[in-house]
């Protein structure tokens, strides 16, 4: 992916992080998901007083997705930090398990690219299999 398209994607999960729900934690997370189709689908993370029901940001960008009939992806962009941290002063969020549970079940792991940002000019991308190595995925079960 070109490098323009790797700031604007950034980018976007950084507005997605604008929207995150984060009451108990404040830990802002935003993602912003490439489709295949060009679409990006941004999401944030959505907490609940009774904490297990709370959704990452990947989920929620992943699940807009699907729910609206969009199963293919090329990228998604990661975001997080504690609330008020200033864009570009933070560290790289990795993914939790869940969420690269929920990559492997939509995505190919050896061209599916997760980009982890602190900012538009600092970012480290990784391949999925790299992050899910030896992962339990659909065809496990054909
Ligand atoms: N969180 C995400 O949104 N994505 C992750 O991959 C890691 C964790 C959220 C969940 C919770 O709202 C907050 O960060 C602290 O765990």
């Amino acid at each position: 992916m070109d490098t323009v398209k790797i700031k604007e994607l950034i980018s976007q999960a950084f507005e997605a992080q604008k929207y995150a729900y984060v009451p108990y934690s404040n830990f802002c997370v935003g993602a912003a998901l490439l489709a295949k189709n060009g679409t990006i689908y941004r999401g944030c993370n959505i907490e609940n007083a009774s904490y297990t029901p709370t959704n990452c940001a990947e989920r929620t960008a992943f699940f807009k997705a699907v729910s609206e009939g969009i199963r293919e992806f090329e990228a998604i962009a990661i975001v997080g930090n504690k609330k008020g941290v200033e864009k570009g002063a933070g560290e790289i969020c990795p993914p939790c398990g869940v969420c690269r549970q929920v990559m492997g079940e939509f995505c190919d792991p050896k061209t599916f690219q997760v980009i982890l940002a602190a900012g538009e000019e600092q970012y480290r991308i990784f391949k999925l299999e790299e992050l899910l190595p030896l992962g339990f995925g659909p065809e496990e079960l054909l």
